[in-house]
C-alpha cells in the first residue's frame, strides 16, 4: 500500500469514539509493508490485543478517513435534532467530532472537511448547553460521558457568546466565529498536556516548547492554506493565554494590544475555571465577579469583565 495514502491514528483515539468508525485499521510493519488487523466492525475487540503488545499508532486509510468525517458532519446536521437522538448520544456525537477533528488536525493540518465539522461541532455544542436547566446541571449530567476538556470549552463557549450578546456590535457571525475559537484553542493538546498547562499556567515560562506555544501553533495550523477560518477566530486562538499585564503567554502581550474578542475568551475562561474549582457554588458567583471587575479593570478587560457581570443581572454603571 502506497505509504501516501495512508495516516497514522492513535490507538487510545480510535478507542474513545463512541460508535462504529466505519474504515479498515491497518498496522505497518516496515517502510514498504502494511497489513490490515481489523474490518471496521471488530476494532474494538482487536486494538486493544494490539495496545497490550505495546502498538500506540495504526494506520487507515486517508480516503476512508475523509469519508469517516464527512459522516460524522451529517450526523452532526440530520441525526442531532432527530426525536430518537437522546441528550446523552448527542454528547457522544459531540466528543467523537472533537476527537475526530484532533486527530485529523494533529495528522493532516486542518483540511476542509475536519473544519466544516469543527464548525457543526461548535454550533450543536453550544444548542446542547443553552437548551440544559444551567450549566452546573450541564457539567453534572455529562461529565462522566464526555471528553472532559471538550466539556469545558463548552461552557467556555457559550458563556463567551452570551458576553458578546451584551455588546451592541454584537451579530450571529461573529458569536459562531468566537465560539469556534474557544472550541478550538486547546484541540492539539493530549490530556498529559493539558495537565501540564493546568498545573504550570502561572509559570508559563516553565511549559514545554508545546504547550507554551500551542495558542501560535493551532492558530498557524487554522491559517495554513489560505483564509480556512475567519481572522477574528485566529487571533482569538492566538491571544487565549495572554494576560492584560503581559504575564501570559507565548507572545506576552499586553492590555493594549489584545482584542476585545480575545479579552472577551480570557476571562469567560477564567470565570469557568473559577466556577470549576468551586464545584459550581452559586453562592459564591458574586464573589468571584467582585475579584473579575478588580482583577479585569484595564482596556478591553474591564469592557469583558462588565459584560460577564451584566451576564449575571448585576448593575454596571458606565457599561
Ligand atoms: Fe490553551
Amino acid at each position: 500500500m502506497d505509504k501516501n495514502s495512508i495516516c497514522k491514528i492513535n490507538i487510545d483515539a480510535l478507542l474513545r469514539f463512541g460508535r462504529e468508525v466505519g474504515f479498515d485499521i491497518y498496522i505497518r510493519l516496515s517502510d514498504d509493508k502494511t497489513i490490515k488487523i481489523s474490518h471496521a466492525e471488530d476494532y474494538r475487540q482487536v486494538l486493544p490485543k494490539y495496545k497490550e503488545k505495546g502498538v500506540q499508532y495504526v494506520y487507515v486509510v486517508k480516503e476512508q478517513y475523509t469519508q469517516y468525517l464527512e459522516g460524522l458532519k451529517s450526523s452532526l446536521t440530520n441525526k442531532f435534532y432527530n426525536p430518537s437522538t437522546t441528550p446523552q448520544n448527542q454528547i457522544e456525537l459531540l466528543s467523537d467530532s472533537y476527537q475526530a477533528v484532533r486527530e485529523s488536525l494533529v495528522q493532516f493540518g486542518m483540511s476542509e472537511v475536519a473544519l466544516s465539522v469543527a464548525e457543526e461541532l461548535s454550533k450543536k455544542s453550544l444548542d446542547v448547553v443553552s437548551k440544559s436547566a444551567n450549566i452546573y446541571q450541564f457539567f453534572m449530567d455529562f461529565k462522566k460521558n464526555c471528553d472532559e476538556q471538550l466539556m469545558k470549552k463548552m461552557m467556555v463557549s457559550y458563556t463567551t457568546t452570551l458576553m458578546i450578546s451584551n455588546f451592541d456590535w454584537q451579530t450571529a457571525a461573529i458569536k459562531e466565529k468566537a465560539a469556534l475559537s474557544c472550541i478550538l484553542s486547546d484541540i492539539i493538546l493530549s490530556a498529559e498536556e493539558l495537565a501540564e498547562l493546568e498545573a504550570g499556567k502561572d509559570t508559563p515560562d516553565q511549559l514545554s516548547e508545546k504547550v507554551y506555544n500551542h495558542p501560535l501553533t493551532i492558530s498557524k495550523m487554522l491559517q495554513k492554506g489560505g483564509n480556512i477560518v475567519s481572522k477574528e477566530t485566529a487571533i482569538m486562538v492566538e491571544q487565549h493565554h495572554e494576560r492584560p499585564d503581559g504575564a501570559g503567554f507565548p507572545k506576552k502581550l499586553r492590555h493594549t494590544t489584545i482584542t476585545l474578542l480575545s479579552a472577551i475568551q480570557i476571562v469567560a475562561e477564567d470565570f469557568i475555571e473559577n466556577l470549576m474549582a468551586t464545584n459550581f457554588d452559586h453562592r459564591l458567583h458574586d464573589e468571584i465577579l467582585r475579584k473579575f471587575l478588580s482583577r479585569y479593570y484595564q482596556a478591553n478587560f474591564r469592557k469583558a469583565a462588565m459584560s460577564l457581570c451584566k451576564m449575571f443581572g448585576m448593575d454596571v454603571p458606565g457599561f
